[in-house]
C-alpha cells in the first residue's frame, strides 16, 4: 500500500519482493539488480506479556537480518541460465558476513543469517559475470572482496547518508554517500567487471565535499583489478628509476599501467606503502586525488 511503490516502480517485481523477499530486475541489457528483502522472515514480536529471553531471541533476529534457504534455492534457481553482463548489483540491508570494524560496532548480533551461502551462491552464478554485493546496516562504509576465485562478489558496505552516528563509529567514519561507476567496454587485459567508487562525506558547517581521509571510504578507490599491487608499485618505481626523472603525472602512470585504477582501497594502500619504500611518493590535490609520483626528497 505504499505510495509511490517501493523498492521499485515495476508492479510485479514489488509483488514479487514482497511475495517471495526478492527479485531479479533484468529489464535493461546494460546492467542486473537481484534485490533482496532481508527482513522478510522477521518474526512478529512476541507481545507484552512475553519473557526477557523470547524479547531477546527476537531483537537478535530483527538486527541480523536472514535470507532462508528456500528463498537460496529460489534465488539460485532465478539466476541459473542468465546471459553474462557486466554489471550483477545485489542489494540487501543487512551485511552478508561479518564487518570488518565490528570492533567498533559495540554489536554481538552478527551478519544476516545464511549470509555466507548467498555470496557463495553468487560467486558460484559465473554465468552472470562478476557480482557486487550494496548492503547498509552498519554506518561504517566498507569494501572487501568475499571468496576464493576471480568471480568473488565484491561487497560494498555503504554508509549512513544521513545517520546520527555515536561514538566510537563516529570517530571512524561520518555521513557518506557514494557513485559507483563501471566501466562496460571490453578491454583484452582488463578486468571485465571494473569501475571506480566515488564518495563524499558530510561535514558540519561545509556540507557534501569528496571524502577527506579518515571519514570513511575514501575519495575515489577502484575495483575489479586482481593484480599484485606491490608488483605493481616495483614495475612503476622501476621504469621511473630507468628514466631517471624525479616524478610523472599520475594519469601518465595509469595509461601506462592501466591495472593499477582498478585496485581497491586496501590494495591501493599496499601500492602506496611499497612505492615508499622504494623512494617514492604518491601527491593528492585539495580533493585529495592523486597527481602525481614523485621521488622522496632526499631530506624526507
Ligand atoms: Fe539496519
Amino acid at each position: 500500500m505504499l505510495t509511490p511503490s517501493f523498492p521499485t516502480d515495476d508492479p510485479i517485481l514489488v509483488a514479487q519482493y514482497w511475495a517471495e523477499g526478492f527479485y531479479v530486475d533484468d529489464r535493461d541489457p546494460g546492467y542486473r539488480i537481484l534485490n533482496i528483502n532481508t527482513c522478510a522472515d522477521f518474526p512478529s514480536h512476541p507481545g507484552p506479556a512475553a519473557s526477557q529471553d523470547d524479547v531477546d531471541a527476537h531483537l537478535l533476529h530483527v538486527e541480523r537480518g536472514s535470507i532462508s534457504v528456500d528463498r537460496l534455492a529460489k534465488i539460485e534457481a532465478a539466476l541459473q541460465g542468465l546471459e553474462p553482463k557486466v554489471v550483477n548489483i545485489a542489494l540487501m540491508h543487512h551485511h552478508p558476513v561479518e564487518h570488518a570494524r565490528h570492533d567498533l560496532l559495540k554489536d554481538t548480533y552478527g551478519p544476516a543469517t545464511n549470509g555466507e551461502k548467498l555470496l557463495d551462491l553468487l560467486e558460484r552464478a559465473v554465468n552472470c559475470g562478476r557480482w557486487m554485493l550494496v548492503h547498509g546496516h552498519k554506518h561504517i562504509p566498507n569494501f572487501t572482496v568475499d571468496g576464493g576465485s576471480a568471480y568473488s562478489p565484491m561487497v560494498l558496505c555503504a554508509a549512513s547518508v544521513g545517520g546520527h552516528l555515536w561514538q566510537p563509529v563516529a570517530a571512524v567514519a561520518r555521513n557518506q554517500f557514494h557513485v559507483v561507476e563501471f566501466e562496460t567496454a571490453r578491454t583484452l587485459g582488463q578486468p571485465i567487471t571494473r569501475g571506480k567508487v566515488l564518495s563524499w562525506a558530510w561535514s558540519f558547517g561545509h556540507g557534501w565535499r569528496p571524502a577527506p581521509p579518515t571519514t570513511g571510504l575514501p575519495s575515489e578507490f577502484g575495483f575489479g583489478a586482481l593484480n599484485d599491487p606491490r608488483d605493481l608499485a616495483d614495475q612503476v618505481a622501476a621504469a621511473l628509476d630507468a628514466r631517471g626523472v624525479e616524478f610523472d603525472r599520475w594519469s601518465s602512470i595509469l595509461s601506462e599501467y592501466p591495472l593499477a585504477q582498478y585496485l581497491g582501497p586496501v590494495d591501493m594502500s599496499l601500492f602506496e606503502d611499497r612505492l615508499e619504500t622504494l623512494g617514492y611518493l604518491l601527491e593528492r590535490d585539495r580533493q585529495f586525488a592523486v597527481t602525481t609520483v614523485a621521488r622522496k626528497a632526499t631530506w624526507t
